[in-house]
């Protein structure tokens, strides 16, 4: 990792400090600009004069729209490529991309089938990269989350998150914010989609209050957030034996009542909608979905001027 170039690849890597004033500055930002209308410019325009190139290797709607309109918002421009119109899809290497990517743009967003796909890129990057989803993980998700919890409860701190359903890549990136910041994670899982051990390891040794189990009753009583994905997502290739595994852990209006009473639920969005969440919880008061899609202007704004040096 070329020394000095702030990379977005995981919220453990992060401080607290830096988690903390990326929140603060997303918060902010938010609250400077109340029903502005989308595409006017924040009054400093602190990336006035940058471009961010976005490369897709997977499908995209929010995270695409989110870092667009945000870099906008800040002053810069942007560029999205889909990696198979790329000649990273006839087999130049994630390195010599990053290497001529570096003299073009000031900034990369990538999001990958392989985790490992955006570390080599970051390695050879002069630039900052952000993670935008892979395999292992998906940070800038989470700090939208934490903004949305925050906003409608106050500091995450002592607050009770529950991550009902896969152990996927959305959860690893809770994982790595329990290490940082002072909140509990219950999570409960099929026991063959559990959350991964690596991860949990390091956050228990990093002294995260982080739970793991298979009962989603247990998981979610008394919870004040309550959080569910998809449960195949991108790149899964068993869906008939997930299918099978996961409608224990739908989150219906029964299954939220043994939350806290003005528990908040949150998804990242793709739903499925009767499978890990009924429409009555997307839709009911409770739901924390939309705010929590819209956090991610403000989440991507705040992760952009943190890794160009603005924090
Ligand atoms: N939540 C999320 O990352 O959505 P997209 O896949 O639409 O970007
Ligand atoms: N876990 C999902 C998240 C989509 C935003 C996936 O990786 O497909």
């Amino acid at each position: 990792m070329i020394p000095d170039v702030r990379h977005f690849l995981d919220i453990s890597s992060l401080s607290t400090e830096e988690l903390r004033a990326i929140l603060d500055e997303a918060h902010a930002r938010k609250a400077a600009r109340l029903d502005w209308p989308k595409a006017k410019r924040d009054e400093d325009a602190p990336l006035d004069g940058y471009a961010l190139a976005m490369i897709f290797q997977k499908n995209s709607t929010r995270t695409r729209v989110s870092f667009e309109i945000g870099m906008h918002q800040l002053g810069g421009t942007s560029i999205v490529l889909n990696a198979n119109d790329t000649q990273l899809g006839r087999g130049e290497t994630v390195e010599d991309t990053a290497r001529v990517l570096s003299r073009m743009v000031d900034a990369v967003m990538i999001r990958a089938n392989s985790h490992q796909d955006v570390v080599d890129f970051s390695a050879a990057s002069d630039v900052p990269v952000i993670n935008g989803l892979t395999d292992l993980s998906h940070p800038c998700q989470i700090i939208a989350d934490i903004v949305t919890i925050e906003e409608r409860m106050g500091d995450i701190a002592g607050k009770t998150i529950a991550w009902l359903g896969d152990g996927n890549n959305v959860c690893t990136s809770f994982v790595h914010a329990a290490e940082k910041l002072d909140f509990k994670l219950r999570i409960a899982t099929p026991a063959a989609y559990a959350a991964r051990g690596q991860e949990i390891a390091a956050a228990k040794a990093a002294s995260a209050d982080v739970e793991v189990g298979t009962d989603a009753r247990a998981a979610i009583a008394g919870a004040d957030v309550v959080v569910t994905d998809t449960w195949v997502s991108m790149g899964d290739t068993d869906k008939d034996a997930r299918m099978a595994a996961f409608p224990p852990f739908s989150v219906n209006e029964q299954m939220m009542q043994l939350a806290s009473k003005d528990a908040l639920f949150l998804h990242c969005l793709p739903a499925h909608r009767g499978e890990e969440v009924t429409d009555a919880v997307m839709d009911g008061p409770q739901s924390g979905v939309w705010d929590e899609a819209e956090n991610r202007i403000h989440a991507q704004k705040a992760v952009l001027l943190w890794c160009l040096g603005k924090l």
